[in-house]
């Protein structure tokens, strides 16, 4: 064998000897990388199976909840309140906070209605200078009793139901009223 064919052949065996160790390489990268994604899937689909799963451990949805003591609601004015749904996770943070708008019209005479717009839930503002409630989102507009008064919502803003007990205003809250569930 000539010294240019050894030389050839010496050249040829190089990359052969880098292939047996490439796919070593290859196969700990591919390994790591599925493992990494598995991992990742396992810790995504956790809080997804919990909510699947929330449905049929948690019971009813709905409980009476107190939005404080009547004297804070004053006849004729609409203010805001929060409650805290007592169906929340810790990791819910402030959205676990519901707030509603309560219309105290005189003694126990009540109305509590969702601060969703009725259209595409948009929060409704009240603006007591023109009596009104207008969602910012497309122009719906509702009086002071919660009724439509214009634009593109196809009813009045969503009541909760309310009770006067222990000198305090509860209303019957945890599940948001919806058009399929107005409460
Ligand atoms: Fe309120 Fe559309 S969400 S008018």
């Amino acid at each position: 064998m000539s010294g240019v064919d050894r030389g050839l052949l010496d050249k040829s065996e190089e990359p052969a000897a880098q292939h047996e160790t490439d796919p070593t390489r290859r196969d700990y990268l591919f390994h790591l990388g599925v493992g990494v994604v598995s991992v990742t899937s396992v810790l995504l689909a956790i809080p997804l199976v919990g909510f699947v799963c929330s449905g049929f451990v948690q019971g009813p949805v709905n409980k009476w909840i107190s939005l404080g003591v009547l004297d804070s609601f004053p006849e004729q004015i609409t203010r805001l309140a929060t409650f805290r749904n007592p169906f929340t996770r810790p990791w819910d943070g402030q959205t676990g906070n519901i707030p509603v708008w309560v219309r105290r019209i005189a003694g126990s005479d009540f109305q509590v209605f969702a601060i969703n717009c009725a259209h595409l839930g948009c929060p409704v503002r009240w603006f007591q200078e023109s009596g009104l409630f207008l969602c910012p989102c497309h122009g719906g507009v509702y009086y002071a009793d919660g009724s439509r008064a214009a634009g593109p919502p196809p009813r009045g803003l969503f009541q909760y139901k309310y009770k006067i007990e222990k000198d305090q205003l509860w209303i019957w809250g945890g599940e948001m009223p919806t058009l399929a569930n107005p409460v």
